[in-house]
């Protein structure tokens, strides 16, 4: 650490950052636009100025930027400097004058950046009196909103959108004295990453569309600490709610998580909690009078379902916590505990998880992720199945051009210097799958084929790099060149990284993956291997070891079983309808707890209201690995609670456990002592009874207004908050000032710091952890060092059939998730169902884009149009997942493509 001096005050500072960076580091108030913790200094916006001076004796001084002056041994700044202090009032001054002043109609108000910076500097009037330059706004889509006006050209937006995230399609523009930062033409924003300008945006240019229809201010919004559902990767988030809906989905920092970024589904996709297909009262088939039922009624049916001599099975699920899936697991027995998924990719998940187990490698988290500096990815297509991996990923290609900055002395954080000097130098990123994929533009080398030829590749880059693993199949001659390049790249790197997973749904592409990353161990490499999951607690129903849900069918089918409780699972899209239409007409109840009516509610005799993410408390483990705790945002309305609180309710009356569990805590801990895999889980978060200071932690920042007024038209009496029994947080504005562990933060505020930059004040220096730690514990740790076996069962080449294509799933962050769908923008976005088909095949059957063919999978017929996809290999066709009628769909699967032309002779 370097000894630096700040306005006559010694510190320490990591004299590899610059001065900003420190300065915010040790809490200290100094403004800025420009510079990013993510992205680092270009020193655009001249508001970090401060006074630097020679020595002790130079009382002189001169005024240079923060952030584009290294933190050296005995630099000697004065942020207080009257000089700074006047050039930073004058540079905002200057910022301001064409800005709007509208902050109480822009929906940044209350928590923006330029707001809160403008205070800080000191300017409070406006000396200008002419007429304000103005912009006309664009259409982005129906998530982020324009209103160009408010500019202050501080570049942020370009860089994240351009360089950061590798969008195309947003740019600055230049007419005389006038900058335009928007897209050419009018049209929703292709980046998936575009939600993160309404962060990266220091003031209100960029807004989230979908907070307009239901606008709250930051300070009146209720928040708690989160995790995101749509997918494996468990990115940390701050969700906000106002008058029992949920407004908005920010970022919650976690440095070895999402950083300061999430994806556009994770941040958009939270409208599914506010829906009209939201199941708000229990439901029991057979009343004629459901209204008059109360929430007692529903316990005590399914307790009564639940008495010694009823043969009952439980469906677990994997978007359900490990608390929900665990009580129903207890009340059932772990005998009749079953997977919530199709048995293909439930297998595939134990195959993943023993991988991980077994080592050598282990599984990076998204910030090593971004710290690899060679990666092979096999069968994935990361940006649509865990697109916040993609982000980390476009970092990850920077690094080994990055090498050279050190050699010519320039330092990381001087981001256009080090831009200007790599130009558009990419490390080793190589991408095999069947399909395209929107990383193909940083990638190296991109191989299309079908996933058994995906496989064999991964196997013969194993046997390349060691002679040990099983020997690679022949291939042609260019597919030779190709796995030496790989090869030499990988073991030319020091972090390499393999990612694969489920996604082909292909076991021989995830153990050619195993096999790639124990090599590259063998080698002495530090290698790291990344599986995708899913959904938001794959891995952690799989810890639990559930039987797979096939044998559940048969349970019900040979009369085994009679009554199901199906937990957050809409068995329709895991499994073909004849068998799901089957098991659930032959057991003789079925009691479903889901968030929204799905076809399995449809039919059952019991239907319980099952919070979701946002209205209960529980614990995810994402595809790191990584079990991570989210609290209940907000109390909803109806009956709606959490699926473990009425599993524990049905339990207390069944009386068929002696276990006196009451709270989430006791859950908590009973799981980690039946299930050895989750041991470590009561250690995610500090339990019920924490305090600090005999306080609580507030959901609601100490501003939160009209609790009173809220209701004011029903009754002027102020409602006592509800008590929060199962965790250390309120549900009021009262509590601790003070700052909570990190995993309990509801909100990040400093200050002076109202908008999200107040993160740099709970980390214990900017860009890295929170104080005491980032959240969450590692379950899955590799048991060996490489002494394991590899696997040697390599599939046969692709052989294309005549007459059928092999049908393989394509992912969209739009349309693939089963929650988000529900919510409006992402739904907007999202593809119609289609059939893909390589421009070649299609030629060869005359078919053209658009026009309809018919498929055939597992004796169901589907009319789809086709699309054509370039890169298709010859024999593959693609089908989107997720998307209807298509849900529940097996696929890879085999097909005939009967044109609409054919098709109408034959009826
Ligand atoms: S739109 Fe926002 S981020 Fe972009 S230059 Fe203007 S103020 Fe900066
Ligand atoms: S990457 Fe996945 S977990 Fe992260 S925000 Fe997006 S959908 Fe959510
Ligand atoms: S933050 Fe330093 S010049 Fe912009």
């Amino acid at each position: 650490m370097a000894a630096i001096y700040i306005d006559d005050q010694t510190y320490k500072a990591d004299p590899k950052q610059n001065l900003l960076h420190a300065c915010l580091s040790l809490g200290l108030n100094l403004p800025y636009f420009c510079w990013h913790p993510a992205m680092g200094s270009v020193g655009a916006c001249r508001q970090c100025a401060v006074k630097q001076f020679k020595d002790e004796k130079d009382t002189r001084g001169r005024i240079v930027m923060a952030c584009m002056t290294p933190a050296a041994e005995g630099t000697r700044i004065s942020i207080a400097d009257p000089e700074a202090v006047a050039f930073r009032a004058g540079v905002i001054e200057g910022m301001m004058i064409n800005h709007p002043h509208d902050c109480p109609v822009c929906d940044e108000g209350g928590h923006c950046h330029l707001q809160d910076m403008t205070v800080m500097a000191g300017h409070d009037y406006r000396r200008y009196s002419f007429l304000k330059r103005t912009f006309r706004n664009q259409y982005l889509g129906p998530l982020v909103n324009h209103e160009m006006n408010r500019c202050i050209q501080c570049y942020r937006c370009v860089r994240f959108y351009r360089e950061y995230a590798g969008g195309r399609d947003f740019d600055v523009f230049g007419l005389r004295d006038q900058v335009y930062f928007g897209r050419q033409n009018d049209g929703v924003l292709e980046n998936e990453f575009s939600g993160n300008l309404v962060e990266v945006c220091p003031t209100g240019v960029f807004t989230d569309r979908t907070l307009k229809r239901h606008y709250a201010r930051k300070w009146d919004m209720q928040m708690a600490p989160s995790v995101c559902v749509h997918c494996g990767l468990g990115c940390n988030t701050t969700p906000g709610e106002r008058y029992g809906k949920l407004r908005q989905i920010v970022t919650r920092y976690n440095r070895e998580v999402n950083g300061y970024f999430l994806c556009d589904r994770g941040r958009f996709g939270y409208e599914f909690v506010n829906s009209n297909h939201r199941i708000r009262q229990a439901h029991i088939a057979d009343d004629e009078n459901t209204a008059s039922r109360t929430k007692a009624d529903a316990i005590q049916r399914i307790a009564s379902l639940l008495v010694p001599a009823a043969r009952v099975i439980g469906i677990g699920s994997p978007r359900a916590s490990l608390e929900s899936n665990f009580l129903l697991r207890t009340l059932v027995g772990p005998e009749h505990f079953y997977a919530g998924e199709d048995d293909h990719q439930y297998r595939l998940l134990l195959t993943m998880l023993d991988i991980l187990r077994d080592g050598p490698s282990r599984s990076p988290s998204l910030r090593e992720v971004e710290l690899s500096d060679a990666v092979l990815i096999l069968g994935e297509d990361v940006t649509n199945v865990a697109p916040r991996m993609a982000l980390s990923l476009r970092q990850s290609v920077r690094q080994q051009p990055m090498q050279v900055i050190d050699t010519m002395h320039i330092p990381p954080w001087d981001d256009h210097a080090v831009r200007h000097v790599l130009q558009d130098a990419k490390g080793p990123l190589f991408v095999a799958s069947p399909a395209p994929t929107r990383l193909d533009d940083v990638a190296t080398r991109t191989y299309r084929a079908a996933p058994d030829d995906v496989a064999r590749l991964g196997f013969a880059i194993a046997n390349a790099l060691d002679n040990a693993a099983p020997a690679g199949p022949d291939l042609p001659g260019d597919l030779r060149s190709m796995v030496d390049e790989i090869t030499k790249a990988l073991k030319n790197a020091r972090r390499p990284l393999v990612i694969s997973g489920p996604g082909c749904n292909n076991e021989a592409v995830i153990q050619a993956a195993a096999n790639v990353a124990r090599a590259l161990c063998t080698t002495g490499l530090p290698a790291t291997l990344s599986f995708t999951t899913p959904e938001c607690n794959s891995f952690g129903l799989a810890l639990m070891s559930p039987a797979p849900l096939s044998q559940a069918f048969t349970a019900i089918r040979d009369g085994a079983a009679n009554v199901v409780v199906i937990l957050e699972n809409d068995l329709y899209r895991r499994s073909p309808a004849r068998l799901v239409d089957e098991f659930l007409n032959r057991a003789s109840q079925v009691v479903v707890l889901d968030h929204l009516q799905t076809r399995t509610s449809e039919g059952a005799s019991l239907v319980l209201p099952a919070a979701t993410f946002a209205e209960a408390d529980g614990t995810l483990v994402s595809s790191e690995g990584r079990a991570q705790r989210f609290y209940q945002v907000f109390v909803p309305d109806g009956d709606i609670q959490a699926s473990w609180q009425w599993l524990l309710d049905a339990m207390a009356i069944a009386k068929n456990t002696a276990q006196p569990w009451e709270h989430i805590d006791d859950i908590v801990i009973a799981m980690a002592a039946a299930i050895p895999a989750l041991a470590q889980v009561p250690r995610i978060a500090p339990g019920a009874a924490f305090r600090i200071a005999g306080e609580k932690v507030p959901r609601e920042p100490h501003r939160y207004s009209g609790r009173t007024a809220i209701h004011a038209n029903i009754d002027v009496h102020e409602p006592k908050p509800p008590d929060d029994l199962d965790t250390p947080l309120s549900f009021s504005m009262e509590g601790t000032p003070v700052q909570p562990p990190s995993e309990l933060i509801p909100f990040f505020w400093s200050p002076g710091w109202n908008s999200i930059q107040a993160t740099n004040f709970y980390q214990s220096e900017i860009a890295g952890p929170l104080r005491g730690g980032d959240p969450g514990v590692r379950l899955i740790e590799p048991a060996h060092d490489g002494t394991g076996k590899y696997f040697d069962r390599i599939p046969n080449v692709f052989a294309r059939q005549s007459q059928e294509w092999l049908l393989v799933p394509l992912y969209h962050i739009f349309g693939s998730d089963e929650l988000s769908f529900v919510s409006a923008g992402v739904a907007e976005l999202a593809p119609k169902p289609y059939v893909a088909l390589g421009a070649k095949d299609a030629a060869a059957l005359g078919l053209r884009a658009g026009e309809q063919v018919q498929i055939q999978l597992d004796g169901a017929a589907y009319r789809l149009p086709i699309v054509i996809n370039e890169e298709l290999p010859a024999g593959v066709a693609g089908l989107p997942v997720g998307l209807p009628p298509l849900t529940g769909v097996q696929l890879p699967a085999y097909s005939g493509l009967l044109p609409d032309r054919e098709y109408s002779k034959t009826v």
